[in-house]
């Protein structure tokens, strides 16, 4: 994980490279750190916790310097320390950032403590700098970092700057992303374009292996066969005004209240008068989906929650049965692929190092066809998939996903009425989603009017240090996601089960101290659901229930809060958005850091800490 930016300019480029950092603390904020190169010497500053702190030191310091690099960080390898903080150097000599995980840490940190490199860092990242350093002769840092890479086993995305060149930035990208900014009299390289949305519009993805020199005036890009290559500049607007809260407190919070808009930006152009559009997943596909007999999901974390509520439509409206699994699990058991399987990935980022190996995985499998749903179109996930529906709901900065799920929930819709209307399924279905589609962002405006009954039970939840959460069906999902909320923001523990399990188990932990929030539309199993609160009344606890029409349901302690009345299909997007708001509450009246909890980060571009990197007590 973690962010990395570069800048070579005919200006200072310190406050730039602050504020590419500002706008990639989604990938991490354990540390940050920069390193400005200046004639005779190289200025490193480096500060635990978020960029402001960086930004405090830069203010103290002031160095000027029109080449540079930075680094936001997520930890992995070592704890979040100064000394494990980027960027490393080697020497005083070489300065790198990184970005990803080098698996063969062990093997080559000994080597380089062999040939006499010191190491002030538990770190696997400071590796690179001393590798490069070890290959560097002539002058040549391209030439070192492309020898340097040829023995890194694992992810990365690494900027180099070395102190005998004032002009240049030497960059890398293995399986992280990477990509330049061209500007005018400047040039960058960053993880994210929106570091740069302030400075340009242009932008060149690297591919795994390439390494590029960037310079102010120019740039570039050698293959993995270090042959000089041409890479197509894309030309993206990102909107700037999506990068700041506007009249919000947080992110989460302005997130939340863009979800009319941001569903009705997933619906454009895609719906017709009485059916979604052909080709909406690209040419070609709907061939694919007339021939497809089964799904299988993979996803993690709040896309993975989209992925299980999908399974319900898939099997109602395309008459398909559907597997989900967790990306971190599917590729370590050996997946039997049925004839007609497609493979669908679900992302906000798209840049997921478990989902994008086990879409790599997918490839060697005989599945029919791949597909993603994704939010970031210049993603990693997006480029691999042989199909892709883009999200479009702009940029969502807030760790915990609000608007992206929503709309991964409508484009799921919008796939499973695709493959029904290729495979001549439920027509009639198809137009009653269309019109239940149509009328979605007006519906979602109305459940975010549950804001004031929601703040008025937020101090009694704010005060547990527990919660259960209720739902059946196709709910039974979205209390999950709703749970997941509350623990990544409030830090509760929170629990998710199906209403109809209360009795097979978690009933014990009923008593008037723990929450019970449940979800309580009209639908076929709502008397069900009823009948499994009664056994919650019965025991004394306190029940907060979203429902409909169900004023013959009384409440002895907790709050009935009466949802509006929405049609089947969307229902499941109408619900989750009191969950969002309740989590968002319930976090501020604890006073959390909320758009960016502890131990989280928005994008998780690594696998996880490797076994073998970690020191384990030895026996007595
Ligand atoms: C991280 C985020 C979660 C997100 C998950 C999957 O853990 O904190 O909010 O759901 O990654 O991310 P993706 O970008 O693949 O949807």
């Amino acid at each position: 994980m973690c962010g990395i930016i570069g800048a070579a300019s005919s200006r200072n480029v310190g406050k730039l490279l602050i504020q590419g950092l500002h706008k990639m603390e989604y990938r991490g904020y354990d540390s940050a750190g920069i390193a400005l190169h200046q004639k005779d010497h190289v200025t490193r500053l480096r500060a635990l916790g978020k960029v402001q702190a960086l930004e405090d030191l830069m203010i103290e310091h002031k160095p000027k310097s029109k080449l540079g690099i930075a680094h936001t960080r997520w930890a992995t390898h070592g704890k979040p320390s100064e000394a494990n903080a980027h960027p490393h150097a080697s020497s005083e000599q070489i300065y790198i950032v990184h970005n990803g995980i080098i698996e063969n840490y062990k093997e080559l940190t000994k080597k380089l403590k062999d040939s006499g490199y010191q190491f002030a860092s538990q770190t696997d990242s400071e590796l690179i700098a001393h590798l490069i350093h070890h290959h560097y002769k002539n002058n040549d840092l391209l030439c070192a970092m492309q020898l340097a890479i040829k023995e890194l086993e694992g992810a990365y995305a690494i900027a180099a700057v070395d102190l005998n060149h004032k002009d240049q930035l030497v960059i890398a990208r293995y399986k992280s992303p990477l990509l330049i900014g061209v500007g005018i009299e400047e040039n960058f390289a960053a993880s994210d374009p929106l570091a740069l949305a302030q400075l340009t519009s242009d932008f060149v993805f690297l591919e795994d292996g390439d390494t590029a020199v960037v310079k102010k005036d120019s740039y570039e890009i050698f293959d993995a066969k270090s042959k000089s290559v041409n890479r197509e500049v894309t030309h993206l607007d990102i909107e700037t005004s999506s990068v700041t809260k506007g009249e919000f407190s947080h992110f989460m919070e302005k997130e939340i209240f863009e979800q009319p808009q941001s569903a009705s930006n997933t619906l454009e152009s895609r719906l017709g008068s009485n059916d979604v559009l052909d080709n909406i997943f690209g040419l070609g596909s709907s061939e694919i989906f007339s021939e497809t007999k089964r799904i299988q999901f993979v996803a993690c974390g709040t896309s993975l929650h989209a992925g299980k509520v999908g399974r319900f439509w898939f099997e109602e409206i395309a008459g398909i049965p559907c597997y989900v699994d967790f990306a971190s699990e599917y590729r370590y058991r050996n997946p039997l692929v049925e004839d007609g399987t497609l493979f669908v990935t679900i992302s906000q980022s798209g840049e997921t190092a478990d989902t994008l190996a086990a879409l790599r995985y997918a490839k060697d499998k005989d599945y029919l066809s791949t597909l993603s749903i994704c939010n970031v179109p210049t993603s990693s996930l997006a480029r691999e998939s042989d199909h892709v529906l883009f999200t479009n709901a702009g940029p969502e900065i807030g760790v915990a996903s609000t608007k992206a799920f929503t709309t991964q929930l409508v484009s799921l819709l919008l796939l499973s009425m695709s493959i029904a209307k290729s495979q001549d399924k439920n027509p009639i279905m198809r137009e009653a989603i269309t019109k239940e589609l149509k009328d979605l962002p007006a519906a979602i405006n109305a459940s975010l009017d549950t804001k004031t009954a929601i703040q008025k039970i937020t101090p009694a939840i704010a005060e547990k240090n527990n919660a259960l959460f209720l739902g059946r069906g196709i709910f039974f999902p979205i209390v999950q996601e709703g749970a997941l909320k509350l623990k990544e923001i409030s830090y509760i523990h929170a629990e998710a089960y199906p209403a109809g399990e209360l009795k097979h188990g978690p009933l014990a932990l009923v008593d008037d101290s723990i929450p019970i929030v449940a979800l309580s539309p009209e639908n076929d199993l709502t008397e069900k659901l009823i009948s499994n609160l009664e056994e919650v009344k019965a025991r004394g606890g306190t029940l907060y229930v979203f429902g409909e029409g169900q004023d013959q349901f009384t409440i002895d302690s907790g709050s009935y809060i009466g949802m509006p009345k929405c049609n089947k299909f969307i229902a499941p997007i109408i619900y989750t958005i009191p969950l969002q708001i309740l989590a968002y509450y319930v976090a501020c009246h604890r006073g959390t850091d909320l758009d960016q909890p502890r131990n989280l980060a928005k994008s998780v571009t690594v696998e996880s800490v490797s076994y073998t990197h970690l020191t384990l007590p030895t026996k007595a």
